[in-house]
């Protein structure tokens, strides 16, 4: 998994803006669940454009210990596909024999969840409905993030689950053997601890509901009903979504193709707007309104951002996304809308950073939560950067310079997290003094290959050592 030695990288001005067309990996949420969700099917499932990241080869991994048959195949120079792989390149794809719902066996040894804790919380709830048990565990970043937001549902689904102090991996899950099914409400508004519920919920008997007052990424959902489960989703006087799932379904494996991620394509794209003289396409990025938040942002600031060939891939909305620089103006980001772009606010505080006037994000209690508090190092890195910017408990505002930003040599730290990193290097390609970044290791968790696609399209990202 990730390494602890470091390697800084330094991110500097483009001088003649970026251009090109390109693609993205796979969908990070989409590809967790295409592993899960294959793994329980009856039958041979394959998979285009899985995210090759470290995250999703650690679900691979885990799903593999359980039981199911997970191989890689490279079918040789092909035509592009749906995926997004260019003409020439390896085909890769992924096969997964399912074992049938409830079919899962016990692992013989630890499972590493790596950094992912979407891995680590989805995986939680499949395992807290068999009769099993298993020990889980994950880097240092991860061990520090909370679980009981799923323990506590799953324990009531008749789960044990002994967390370390205080909710942390490593954690033991003794499965329910005759699991119950249950009726929760989401306290915070979390498409993980949704779908963590819904996973346990399928060998399960009877029927699961999970209430969540504001919508959050619906991909688990969409997978379900297409592998054939029953599940409803019914809308109550409130706005809250009330979602139903009949247990025990049998699921139908299928073909699925990954459509490009729209939290890694957010880093070129806001490259393109902060750049002078930019231009670039990113290709086949998934649109899921769950996921859009950030791009309707962006246009609120003034960005020129257009979606051409909008279509439908293997059930989800995708688009190209076409970003060409632009004066962007400051932005208030209401906290309803947070949901739909909670991984993008690193991106878009660079953004905003560069732009005219005061931005204001509001709604970001569940920044302090991710690969790591993100509002205190999006704060930090900023300040490093030259660009003054106040905090609150769930807040921040960023003064824009309406353009480059004074930027410098000292390393932001990054504390593990692939976006900080990403972030902070597209923010150097609009700072006087370039940005450093003390690691950009754990970017592979999320983004392989981001280096040298953002070299392709002419930006400068090097070894600061
Ligand atoms: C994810 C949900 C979000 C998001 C994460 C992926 C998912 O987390 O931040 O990167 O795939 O369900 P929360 O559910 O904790 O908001």
């Amino acid at each position: 998994m990730t390494s602890t030695a470091s390697r800084p990288a330094t991110a500097r001005m483009a001088p003649a803006g970026l251009a090109g067309t390109i693609t993205v990996p796979g969908d990070k949420s989409i590809s967790h669940r295409a592993l899960m969700l294959s793994a329980l099917a009856v039958g041979r499932s394959t998979v285009d454009g899985l995210l090759e990241g470290e995250d999703v080869l650690a679900t691979a991994a885990a799903m593999r210990a359980l039981g199911a048959a997970i191989t890689r195949e490279e079918t040789g120079a092909g035509q592009e596909t749906g995926a997004g792989q260019e003409t020439g390149m390896p085909v890769v794809r992924w096969v997964i024999d399912g074992v049938g719902v409830g079919g899962l066996s016990e692992p013989a040894d630890i499972l590493d969840m790596g950094n992912s804790g979407t891995a680590a919380r989805l995986l939680m709830g499949l395992l807290a409905s068999h009769p099993l048990v298993a020990v889980m565990t994950g880097d240092a970043s991860l061990r520090k993030r909370p679980m009981a937001r799923v323990a506590t549902p799953l324990e009531k689904m008749g789960a044990r689950i002994i967390t370390r102090g205080g909710g942390r991996l490593p954690a033991t899950v003794v499965g329910a053997r005759k699991p119950v099914p249950i009726r929760y409400r989401l306290p915070v508004p979390s498409a993980q601890v949704k779908s963590a519920i819904l996973l346990a919920g399928l060998n399960t008997p009877g029927r699961t509901v999970v209430v969540e007052p504001e919508a959050t990424r619906d991909h688990t959902e969409r997978m379900l009903r297409a592998m054939g489960a029953v599940i409803t989703v019914e809308t109550e006087a409130d706005g809250a979504r009330v979602i139903s799932l009949e247990g025990q379904p049998e699921l139908a494996a299928r073909d699925l193709t990954v459509p490009g991620d729209p939290s890694s394509a957010a880093f070129p794209v806001v490259a393109g707007l902060i750049t002078p003289g930019s231009q670039i396409t990113v290709r086949n990025v998934c649109l899921n309104p769950g996921r859009d938040g950030l791009f309707t942002t962006l246009r609120d600031m003034g960005a020129d951002l257009t979606v051409e060939a909008a279509r439908d891939v293997g059930g989800e909305p995708v688009g190209d996304l076409v970003a060409r620089a632009s004066r962007l103006t400051a932005v208030t980001v209401p906290a309803e809308r947070a949901p739909s772009m909670i991984d993008e606010f690193p991106v878009l505080a660079a953004a905003a950073a560069t732009a005219r006037g005061t931005s204001r994000f509001e709604g970001l209690a569940e920044l302090r939560v991710k690969e790591s508090d993100r509002l205190q190092a999006v704060a930090d890195g900023l300040a490093l950067a030259g660009v003054v910017v106040r905090t609150g408990e769930d807040w921040m505002e960023i003064d824009g310079c309406d353009g480059p930003v004074p930027g410098g040599a000292t390393p932001v730290v990054t504390h593990l997290d692939h976006r900080i990193a990403m972030a902070f290097l597209v923010l150097g390609l609009a700072a006087e003094g370039g940005m450093t970044v003390d690691d950009d290791r754990m970017i592979a968790t999320s983004f392989p290959g981001f280096r040298g696609l953002m070299c392709g399209l002419g930006a400068r990202i090097a070894d600061a050592v």
